[in-house]
């Protein structure tokens, strides 16, 4: 069905499921809304992602798009439930891999670095009392890391400094599975393997989202059929956009 599929974050972070969700769909056109007019996310109150949640969902379904990702860790735990209950589109999310971190694990310690708002989430709580249980989760909140990785600071010293308050106790506790909790991290993952040893894995989450949102377009009949190229549109609620260093192509204004 040639329809695209829309994606949503408060930024640039979304785009690291966007490789994952080319290799399996690659005839699928894609939207990729950026909400940097509004970003970051995780420090706003439930009420605020919502209306902004449902804003986005009416524009991605104004364009057509035949199922929406919240491509982002804090909207998916905080609105996705109530944004199913609304609009009838399917809706997939990303949330953090506490299961696949559970069944990873030996020392039985894992960190989870994600923002306030998911972590003080329902769903995150919920998805913890299920599957984290019998392992030891260390929580950390990322506060600072979506700014470094917007505003172009992954590489400079401070982020450095910045994530290693964040790991370093985390590995002083046996930690040996890393839950990236926010689809900003995978950007600062060069940074993180220079902190973190070796021996302890990453979890990422971004093929089991992919797998979702194929399984979603089959159980609905929704798949592209024909093979020809597909394309990707990117916009933007702000008028000064950071997608352009992560894509090649224009960023259209897009105000909400
Ligand atoms: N990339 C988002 C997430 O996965 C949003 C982070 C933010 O805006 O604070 O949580």
């Amino acid at each position: 069905m040639k329809q695209p599929i829309g994606f949503f974050d408060s930024g640039v972070g979304g785009l690291s499921l966007l490789p994952a969700v080319s290799a399996i769909l690659p005839h699928e056109d894609i939207y990729y809304l950026a909400d940097e007019a509004f970003s970051p996310y995780g420090d706003k109150t439930h009420k605020e992602i919502l209306e902004r949640a449902r804003i986005i969902t009416r524009k991605l379904l104004a364009f057509e798009c035949k199922l929406i990702v919240l491509a982002c860790n804090t909207a998916t735990t905080q609105v996705i439930n109530q944004l199913r209950k609304e609009f009838s589109v399917p809706f997939v999310g990303i949330e953090p891999a506490i299961k696949p971190a559970a069944l990873t694990t030996q020392t039985g310690v894992v960190g989870v670095l994600a923002t306030k708002g998911t972590l003080n989430s329902q769903l995150f709580h919920k998805s913890c009392l299920e599957h984290g249980s019998k392992i030891q989760l260390i929580e950390q909140i990322g506060t600072g890391l979506v700014r470094c990785v917007e505003s172009n600071k992954i590489n400079d010293p401070a982020t450095f400094t910045l994530l290693k308050s964040y790991l370093n106790p985390m590995i002083d506790q046996d930690m040996d599975t890393l839950v990236l909790g926010c689809t900003h991290y995978p950007f600062l993952l060069p940074v993180i393997k220079k902190i973190i040893p070796s021996h302890v894995q990453i979890i990422d989450n971004s093929k089991a989202v992919a797998k979702q949102i194929k399984r979603r377009l089959v159980e609905q009949d929704l798949c592209e059929s024909s093979t020809s190229s597909s394309t990707h549109s990117y916009f933007s609620s702000a008028t000064k956009s950071n997608l352009g260093r992560f894509v090649n192509q224009p960023i259209n204004y897009l105000p909400l």
